[in-house]
């Protein structure tokens, strides 16, 4: 499999990231599940890039094809993560390196985070497992969302190794 790098996000990813957010199944998945306009999404963008409480990574194959990306929320006591893979690389065994090395670029761009939460919609089986894998528990949900939570200091984050 090929080596995955990680970036901050810059604006030249708008498109990219437009495209990924847009697609049916990461609407499925999202809190607001309507679809995104262009003009709404750059203005997302770029409030999100400048937050100083937030953070996206841009995960990059060796050939700088972009595959995915990682938001990070910084709460009171949390940093709430979430994932969007490039559909075309979805099922493919490669998203736990991603939320692995994301995770791993945060804590080096954030050493004092002690804890991360996920938001999932219980039927969104892959993301369940996927979280589940790297070591997250869930906490309890409200029907529609479950929230996990991982403890980094306690217990920390399993590894990862690609399927393929
Ligand atoms: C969630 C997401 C990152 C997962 O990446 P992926 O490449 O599709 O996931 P994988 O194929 O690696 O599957 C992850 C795990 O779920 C399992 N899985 C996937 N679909 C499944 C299904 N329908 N039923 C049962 N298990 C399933 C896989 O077998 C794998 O389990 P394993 O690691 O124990 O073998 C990706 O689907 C995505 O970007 N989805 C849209 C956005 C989204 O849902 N983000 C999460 C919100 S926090």
């Amino acid at each position: 499999m090929a080596e995955i790098e990680f970036r901050r996000a810059r604006l030249s990813d708008a498109a990219a990231v437009f495209e990924w957010r847009n697609d049916s199944t990461s609407r499925a998945a999202s809190v607001s599940t309507g679809e995104i306009s262009w003009a709404g999404h750059v203005e997302w963008f770029e409030s999100a890039l400048a937050d100083p409480l937030r953070e996206i990574y841009i995960a990059v194959e060796s050939d700088s094809s972009a595959v995915g990306m990682c938001r990070f929320d910084e709460r009171t006591d949390a940093a709430e993560v979430s994932i969007n893979l490039a559909p075309s690389v979805r099922g493919k065994g490669i998203a736990s390196v991603v939320l692995r090395g994301a995770i791993d670029a945060y804590r080096e761009d954030h050493p004092g985070t002690g804890r991360l939460t996920a938001v999932i919609r219980p039927s969104n089986t892959a993301s369940v497992r996927l979280f589940e894998r790297l070591g997250f528990t869930r906490l309890g949900g409200d029907g529609e969302f479950d929230r996990y939570s991982c403890d980094l200091a306690e217990s920390p984050l399993r590894g990862a190794s690609p399927k393929i």
